[in-house]
């Protein structure tokens, strides 16, 4: 049986290319909905999603009974209600969760998810097609970690060692959580593709040294609306030759240190909106930032020192 499904599987993605599949019958995945809209190139984009009462309930019926699927996107959207969240209920994704079905684009939104969501594996099946991962306003909250020690026995940890292998994933947004800390082991280091990361909306304080130098593709990283105090040069890679834009914009920046930006040969846009700068160093800028098209410095500033 395991055997046919997988050739199934294999064959429906060589015959299909970048096509979803063709929505199952309602009543084979309710309360999750799909929805198939036309693209160009004779191709279909398949969405699912799961936004009813009770559906959290139901999260594997758009697995294995609706058959192999090819998933564009699949949204999990406001599912828990608050009463109940306050209630201390969470959601974690179940283990080996879209076993049979493979999924691009994976969306949760406004639904409060547990610290250790990720813990069982849910996204193992994914490694060669997930492409963009949101996980937005989720109550997500502290240390982001991957080798986490303490798991899920305090609500402070975001075990992202689920993550493992998502060797294609290009997109990932944790924006409008409550995270506090990101570190060089926050991530797994098989984020080889990653090319946007947006963590803007959180209450990061911490950005601690070499934290971003694990994503050799990095090109827009947001880090805005933080209570960031200071940034170092060694978070980044050096040299850096693939960042484009950098959103630091709503922090608590006081000071910018001396080459912030130094060696950052493909930088093309900083947003240092409303921070709390009161000067801005010429040493901060320096000869290679040739690139540069856009520099953002509404807010506070009194001086600005060429
Ligand atoms: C939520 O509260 C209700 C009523 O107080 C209780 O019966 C239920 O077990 C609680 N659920 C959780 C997940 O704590
Ligand atoms: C941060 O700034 C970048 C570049 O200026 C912009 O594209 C992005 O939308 C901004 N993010 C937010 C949350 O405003
Ligand atoms: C500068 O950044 C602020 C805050 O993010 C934004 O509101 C404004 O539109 C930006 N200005 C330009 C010219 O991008």
């Amino acid at each position: 049986m395991k055997v046919i499904i997988l050739v199934l599987v294999v064959s429906s993605i060589g015959h299909q290319g970048r096509a979803g599949t063709p929505c199952p019958p309602e009543k084979d995945i309710y309360p999750w909905f799909c929805i198939n809209t036309p693209t160009s190139h004779h191709y279909t984009f398949t969405t699912v999603i799961c936004n009813r009462h009770k559906c959290e309930r139901h999260l594997e019926n758009i697995d294995g009974r609706a058959g192999h699927m090819m998933y564009d996107r699949v949204i999990i959207s406001g599912v828990i209600k608050e009463k109940k969240m306050k209630n201390g209920s969470v959601l974690s994704l179940p283990h080996n969760w879209l076993w049979t079905s493979r999924v691009r684009e994976l969306e949760i939104r406004g639904t409060p998810l547990s610290g250790c969501f990720l813990c069982d594996s849910p996204l193992s099946e994914q490694k060669h097609y997930l492409n963009k991962l949101v996980v937005s306003n989720s109550v997500l909250s502290g240390t982001v970690c991957n080798n986490c020690k303490e798991r899920d026995v305090n609500n402070d940890i975001v075990d992202t060692s689920g993550l493992r292998h998502l060797r294609t994933l290009e997109t990932l947004d944790f924006s409008f959580n409550n995270l506090e800390k990101i570190t060089v082991t926050s991530f797994p280091s098989d984020l080889v593709s990653l090319k946007t990361m947006v963590l803007s909306h959180n209450l990061i304080s911490d950005v601690s040294s070499k934290a971003f130098t694990i994503f050799p593709a990095l090109t827009d990283l947001d880090l805005s609306h933080n209570q960031l105090k200071i940034l170092n040069r060694d978070v980044f890679l050096n040299p850096n030759r693939n960042l484009k834009t950098l959103n630091i914009s709503w922090n608590k920046l006081s000071v910018l240190p001396e080459g912030l930006f130094s060696q950052m040969v493909g930088l093309l846009e900083v947003n240092l909106a409303n921070n709390l700068l009161q000067f801005l160093p010429s040493t901060t800028w320096n000869h290679d930032l040739t690139a540069v098209r856009t520099i953002n410095l509404t807010g506070k500033f009194n001086v600005l020192h060429s």
